[in-house]
Parts: structure tokens; C-alpha cells; sequence
């Protein structure tokens, strides 16, 4: 009963197995395998994009970082969805490496800036000459930190603000495909099609050991972002070992089955819950992660139980929480949980 977050589960066997395969013998080291090789053409043609730039990092806040500096600027700001990961849970890395690029939060329901909200933030931003910081760029996250899910439709509609002003979009799917199987949208619907010029493509959380894609659909970066991963500190010598992850993770449609599957299990918790008159969901569930809030009380019966999961603030005479389900949640996870919350 692991609900805390979906990179509490461990890594798919297909994933592991992999990596043990890539460990035979030598391999060109910093990116240089054949592995990657044909990672790249993987991702190219997940991505419809022949032309897209691909690298490997192995966290999604490097991933962020990195897409957003070789787009922006130090003196810029880069506007986001007010509880965006690269907002809050980032350490100031996404600051960091852009050395120095403001963030700007967007409020909106539900985790997602609408048009309006968006359009208002950039009119706010850049209109005092050189006092003030300039407009940089949009990120957006999909699934949500709220765990709602952007349409190609919506994010389609946030780049049109966007490109108003010419700013580049950035997409942050530490839960791509969870997002992907939640619309029946394709990789490429979901992004350059709508509008964004790069992606972080979240391997971790869905069944990988450690590993995330950064695409960038306009080549002219590559060279930029690879000379900051370098001075980052994230080019990994033994490189070999991310690009079997992906190459993995991709074959077949493994991504999407872990997804399917993670997604489907936080339906039927979702499901579950809304069948137990006291509780209720903050946020339309749509992948999965949901806060939902119960009566006082319920935490002590599901910890006594042995269930793990983040509280959450909630208001007098309830309680709150984070769920996320995995790759790796079963059904039987998910029964006993209710079990528990109905007892
Ligand atoms: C929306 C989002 N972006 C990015 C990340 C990546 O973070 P990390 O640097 O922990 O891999 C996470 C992980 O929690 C996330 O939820």
C-alpha cells in the first residue's frame, strides 16, 4: 500500500534486464554507445521529429533545467503554472542554470494556466525597458502537479499566448506518457504540433531505474545543450547504461503499457474513493495522482493499516492527501487501501 509518489516503485523487469544486457564488455562512453545511436532514432520517430536533438540525464529537475537555460536568457523570466515542479520542488536548479532567469508564477484551478491567465502574466512582464526582467519562455507540465491533464487542444491554446510575444515552450513530462495514454494523443500531438519547442520525457517515474529524454525540436540548441550538460555536471561517462534504460523503455510500447496500467489503477482508486461518502477529490482525477480529502481521523486507521502516502493540508474537521499510483500498483494494493479507509 505505496502510495507516495510513483518513483517509490522500483524499476520494470524489462528495464533491468536491459541494463544487465548493456553491462557486456566495452562501450564507447559519454553518449558515444551504439545504444544511443539508436536511442535517437527511437525518440525521433516517437516523436515524428527527424530533425529533434536528443539527450539523456538522469533526473527530471536537470532535464527542466537544462531545457529551459539553452532557450532563455539570465535577464529573462520564465512563466509557469504557480505549483510548477521547476517552482517548488527544484531548489531554485531551473534559477540556477539559467543563471539567473525569474520565474514567474501563473496561477490557474486545477494545476493548469488558462490562455486568459497566461496572456495576463506576459502583458505584466516586460514593458519597463531595461528595469525590468524581459519575457523568456513558458513551461507546462503535463500530467499536472495537481494531476489533471492538458489536451494537445489546451497546451495548443497556451503557445498561441505564447508565441504572441515569440516565446519558446517548454513541456515538462516527468509523467509524459501517463499524459499521452490519458488523451490517446501521440507524442508528437502533444508537442510540436501543439507549439512546444522542448521536451523533458519522464523515464523515471514509469518503470525506469533513473533516466529522462530531453527532445529539443529546434537542432540549432544541441550544441548549447551539451556543452551545459557537460559543465553541469551531467554527462554520464558510463552513458551506456541510460540509453538501454530508454531504448527499453521504448521498445514495443513498454512506456505505454506501464502507463496504462499506472493510470488504470488510479481510476480504481479513484472509483473507490468516490463510492465512500466522506471523501472527496480537490482535483478531477485524469492519470495518476489524486489529493483527496477525508474525515479526521482516517489517516491514523490507514497508517495503523500500513498504507504510505503525503498528507496534505486540508480545512477544519478533514484530512488530506497525496495518492499516486505506479507501474507497479496492483489491484489488490488498491482494494486493501479502500479496505482500510471503509473499515
Ligand atoms: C512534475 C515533475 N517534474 C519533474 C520531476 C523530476 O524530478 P527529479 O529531479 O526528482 O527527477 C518531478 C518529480 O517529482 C515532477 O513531479
Amino acid at each position: 500500500m505505496f502510495f507516495t509518489s510513483d518513483n517509490a516503485s522500483g524499476a520494470a523487469p524489462e528495464i533491468l534486464a536491459a541494463v544487465t544486457r548493456a553491462n557486456e564488455g566495452f562501450a564507447r562512453s559519454y553518449g558515444a554507445d551504439d545504444i544511443m545511436a539508436r536511442v535517437t532514432t527511437q525518440l525521433r520517430d516517437t516523436f515524428e521529429a527527424p530533425e529533434a536533438a536528443v539527450y539523456l540525464v538522469a533526473t527530471g529537475t536537470v532535464a527542466n533545467s537544462l531545457a529551459l537555460a539553452i532557450h532563455t536568457q539570465p535577464w529573462a523570466a520564465v512563466f509557469a503554472h504557480t505549483e510548477a515542479h521547476i517552482a517548488t520542488d527544484e531548489c531554485g536548479a531551473p534559477e540556477f542554470y539559467t543563471n539567473g532567469a525569474k520565474l514567474i508564477g501563473v496561477d490557474g484551478a486545477h494545476g493548469k494556466m488558462t490562455p486568459a491567465g497566461l496572456a495576463a502574466a506576459l502583458d505584466r512582464i516586460g514593458e519597463s525597458g531595461v528595469h525590468g526582467v524581459q519575457r523568456g519562455m513558458v513551461s507546462i507540465t503535463n500530467v499536472t502537479e495537481a494531476g489533471t491533464v492538458y489536451t494537445p487542444a489546451e497546451i495548443a491554446a497556451l503557445t498561441a499566448v505564447a508565441k504572441t510575444k515569440g516565446l519558446p515552450c517548454h513541456l515538462d513530462g516527468a509523467r509524459f506518457a501517463n499524459a499521452l495514454v490519458a488523451t490517446n494523443a501521440t507524442a508528437a500531438e502533444m508537442t510540436w504540433k501543439s507549439g512546444i519547442d522542448v521536451v523533458s520525457f519522464g523515464g523515471t517515474k514509469n518503470g525506469c531505474m533513473g533516466v529522462e529524454a530531453v527532445v529539443i525540436f529546434n537542432p540549432a540548441k544541441a550544441w548549447e545543450f551539451e556543452l551545459r550538460r557537460k559543465r553541469g555536471g551531467h554527462l554520464f561517462s558510463k552513458h551506456r547504461f541510460l540509453s538501454a534504460q530508454i531504448e527499453a523503455y521504448l521498445q514495443d510500447g513498454l512506456w505505454l503499457r506501464l502507463a496504462r496500467h499506472a493510470n488504470a489503477m488510479g481510476a480504481r482508486l479513484a472509483e473507490g474513493l468516490a463510492s465512500i461518502d466522506h471523501v472527496s477529490q480537490r482535483h478531477p482525477v485524469q492519470a495518476n495522482l489524486m489529493f483527496p480529502e477525508w474525515a479526521t481521523g482516517c489517516h491514523a486507521k490507514l497508517q495503523a493499516a500500513g498504507a504510505a502516502y503525503y498528507d496534505m493540508p486540508a480545512p477544519a474537521g478533514r484530512e488530506g492527501a497525496r495518492l499516486v499510483t505506479s507501474w507497479s500498483t496492483s489491484a489488490a494494493d488498491v482494494d486493501q487501501f479502500l479496505a482500510a479507509l471503509r473499515a
